[in-house]
């Protein structure tokens, strides 16, 4: 691996996802800067994490005095968990009228300071804020495809947990392609392609199916009102980010699914066309550039499997245009 010096921003760095992420990547001999951006409290988590005899050096900036461009100024990554979470009741899309301007703000400073960074949208709904991320980014003439990634690897944790507690396996050995987007039916596990391939009763497929892809709301439920997956999703959200570094400093062989624009990512476009969406999530080989190949798994579909797509695809859509529509006709105010 190359000693390429990693300066990581978190946006949201002092919430339910952003403490934890914050953590894991400040004790990572991967990261040499770390700047935590929030609307509130990021003095204190910096000054705290800053007590740790890690490598990684960090500051916690404020919106005053330019504190996002501060933040975000020359970064190589820049994971984003701002924005509210939701309560019981509450579907991701619930929270689009606030976390789309949440969202497209923090894109353009990125925009304007840290052109090349890898951007990991964790602020839901993903289904729209990635889209939205992108058409920011075109405007701002800094789209590189190979670059945004809408992190949707809590989807594929919760599906190597729960097809372990199914088939008895190791989570450790099960890699298990989760597609699609990153909501209820739009999120598509493919339990006909876990390597080592397993074996799911039929009796047990639909309440599988239907755990992965409700996984989110078992977490709102429990919570009662207080918020959504935070720890979880701060570990799905450094394990795609470790990822990303590693294969930034020339590691191989990582692949991990993500929510891309396909038609961007080498051996996406084949792909957006038999979905019909140009954004979804399929494995990702990471590489130096980023995003460098989108692995095609639609060809050996089930036939349940096919129907999930389906269902997905018509979800996904839109989600996505929504998102587009958010940058391209802004709301009036
Ligand atoms: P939270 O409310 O605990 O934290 C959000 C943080 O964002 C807060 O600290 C808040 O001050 C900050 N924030 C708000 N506006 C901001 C701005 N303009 N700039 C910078 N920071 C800002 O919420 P949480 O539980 O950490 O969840 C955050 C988001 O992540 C939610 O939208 C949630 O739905 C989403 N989420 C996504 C996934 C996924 O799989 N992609 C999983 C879990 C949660
Ligand atoms: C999740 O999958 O846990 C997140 O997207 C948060 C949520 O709203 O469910």
């Amino acid at each position: 691996m190359s000693d390429k010096k990693i300066k990581a921003v978190v946006a949201g760095a002092s919430g339910g996802i952003g403490q934890p992420l914050s953590l894991l990547l400040k004790l990572s001999p991967l990261v040499d800067e770390l700047a935590l951006y929030d609307v509130v409290n990021t003095p204190g988590v910096a000054a705290d994490l800053s007590h740790i005899s890690s490598k990684a050096k960090i500051s916690g900036l404020l919106p005053a005095d330019d504190g996002a461009k501060v933040a975000f100024k020359d970064a190589d990554i820049i994971v984003i968990p701002a924005g509210i979470p939701r309560k019981p009741g509450m579907t991701r899309d619930d929270l689009f009228n606030i976390n789309a301007g949440i969202v497209k703000g923090l894109i353009e400073v990125a925009a304007e300071v840290a052109p090349n960074a890898f951007i990991l949208v964790i602020s839901n709904p993903v289904n729209s804020t990635v889209p939205i991320s992108a058409e920011v980014l075109k405007a701002k003439g800094v789209f590189n495809p190979q670059r945004l990634f809408g992190v949707t690897t809590l989807d594929i944790v919760r599906a190597e947990t729960f097809v372990a507690e199914i088939t008895g396996k190791a989570t450790s050995e099960l890699t298990v392609p989760v597609i699609g987007g990153h909501s209820g039916e739009t999120i598509v596990p493919l339990f006909s392609q876990v390597t080592p391939s397993v074996t799911i009763p039929d009796d047990k497929y639909e309440a599988l199916v239907k755990r992965v892809q409700f996984g989110g709301d078992e977490v709102v439920q429990a919570k009662n009102g207080l918020g959504s997956a935070t720890l979880s999703m701060a570990y799905a959200g450094f394990r795609f980010a470790e990822k990303v570094i590693k294969a930034a400093k020339g590691e191989k062989g990582l692949v991990e699914p993500s929510f891309v624009y396909l038609p961007g990512v080498p051996g996406g476009a084949a792909i957006a066309e038999k979905t019909g969406t140009e954004f979804f999530s399929v494995p990702i080989e990471l590489g130096v550039n980023g995003a460098e190949k989108a692995v095609d798994v639609l060809g050996d579909l089930t036939d349940k499997e096919k129907k999930l797509l389906e269902a997905a695809v018509t979800g996904l859509k839109g989600n996505i245009e929504k998102g587009v529509n958010f940058v391209k006709n802004p709301p009036q105010k």
